[in-house]
């Protein structure tokens, strides 16, 4: 590859392409969900296929079953699912519909990082708030959130069970986080991506309808990222107004959707098993860690399908650490990825994969840390 003359986009393309066409990578660093599907939902594929189809635009907001899957898996009956190519794209579509210039977003520091690009793409602004560290317990306390709420915020764009941190709102702070934004003029885009993985959750939109957008997704739980499916689920009016100018009109990939519906159908059998199987995949890594000095987990449990290592105190930066596993083979994620301010302090490991991937990545960790210790390259990681 000619580096020299390639574009920002075409190197971060480069990087993703060589990963994908990688054999046997061992993907720890997406939190993506590399368990074996279920036949039903392999079947589902291969009946789409075999009958050919995708000759057909599917329905503009999705298929009506999936649509009524949705809102059923969350125990959302009165709400209005709108199926998009996997949770981003309905992220993009709102952030670019709500806010414009002189618009806010406030979001919380560590957080998804994609909303906020879309916000500042359409002159809005993003405030953070700081929620990695101890001081903070890593997580929103409301009476923070509700002091930067102003009259230009628009969005309070809140990751719940947090990513990259794990941590997840109680029902006390939910109720509190919903009261803060009340009074404003905000909407709240509460990304339940990881919800499936939680020890508890509670969703916003069950006490304030009326201006939650619940952001789902099929990518993690039921391991389908490479299909590009999930939906945001709205009230009937808001996603009315969210329909005015969908970019995705013709709507979404019916292959996935018809995945989707299977998964949903299997969900209750199937995902039980998936779950334990990253629970116990946690507590290996928490095992290991707590063996060796200067690395630690700040959130433990997680309730996402991932943790956080800490690696400082160990002498360790997280971008010569990622890069040593990444000529292992093995694909974690740099803290950079999700936070100019605390990236230097962590990786992240994904949990939704084979138990023997982790043994892997457990077993080389006192060597990659030996390693990587000092080692201060500049490898380009995205
Ligand atoms: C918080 C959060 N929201 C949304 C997404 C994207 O989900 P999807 O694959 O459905 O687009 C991710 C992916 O990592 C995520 O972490």
């Amino acid at each position: 590859m000619d580096y020299q003359h390639m574009r920002a986009f075409e190197v971060r393309n480069a990087h993703f392409d060589r990963l994908v066409n990688t054999p046997g990578l061992k993907w720890l660093g997406q939190n993506t969900n590399h368990a074996t599907p279920h036949p039903a939902v392999m079947e589902a594929v291969q009946r789409c296929l075999r009958d050919e189809e995708f000759h057909v635009y599917a329905p503009p907001v999705g298929l009506e079953a999936l649509r009524a899957g949705i809102v059923d898996d969350l125990g959302l009956p009165d709400h209005a699912a709108l199926v998009c190519d996997g949770a981003v794209a309905g992220l993009a579509h709102v952030c670019k519909s709500l806010l414009g210039p002189g618009d806010e977003l406030i979001t919380t520091d560590p957080t998804w990082n994609w909303p906020m690009i879309f916000a500042k793409s359409v002159g809005a602004t993003v405030k953070q708030i700081p929620i990695y560290g101890e001081e903070y317990g890593y997580r929103l306390a409301p009476a923070r959130l509700a002091e930067a709420i102003g009259p230009k915020t628009k969005i309070v764009y809140l990751v719940d069970p947090n990513n990259p941190l794990g941590s997840a709102c109680t029902a006390e702070e939910i109720d509190a986080i919903v009261a803060a934004i009340r009074p404003s003029n905000a909407a709240l885009i509460h990304d339940c991506t990881y919800r499936h993985f939680a020890y508890d959750h509670t969703l916003a939109a069950t006490r304030f309808p009326e201006r939650t957008l619940t952001v789902y997704s099929f990518s993690k739980w039921l391991g389908l990222a490479g299909l590009r499916v999930g939906a945001i689920v709205a009230s009937p009016d808001f996603a009315e107004r969210l329909t005015a100018a969908q970019p995705n009109i013709l709507g979404s990939n019916i292959l996935s959707q018809r995945a989707a519906v299977a998964g949903l159908g299997i969900k209750g059998e199937w995902f039980p098993g998936v779950l334990a199987n990253q629970r116990a995949n946690q507590k290996l890594i928490k095992g290991a860690v707590d063996r060796l000095p200067g690395v630690e987990m700040p959130v433990f449990p997680s309730n996402g399908n991932f943790v956080v290592i800490e690696c400082g105190a160990a002498g360790v930066r997280p971008e010569a650490l990622t890069a040593c596993y990444q000529e292992r083979g093995i694909m974690i994620r740099q803290g950079s990825y999700h936070t100019p301010n605390f990236g230097d302090r962590f990786v992240k490991v994904s949990t939704t994969v084979p138990s023997a991937w982790v043994e892997e990545f457990v077993e080389l960790l006192p060597e990659m840390l030996e390693i990587a210790r000092g080692r201060n390259d500049a490898l380009k990681l995205f």
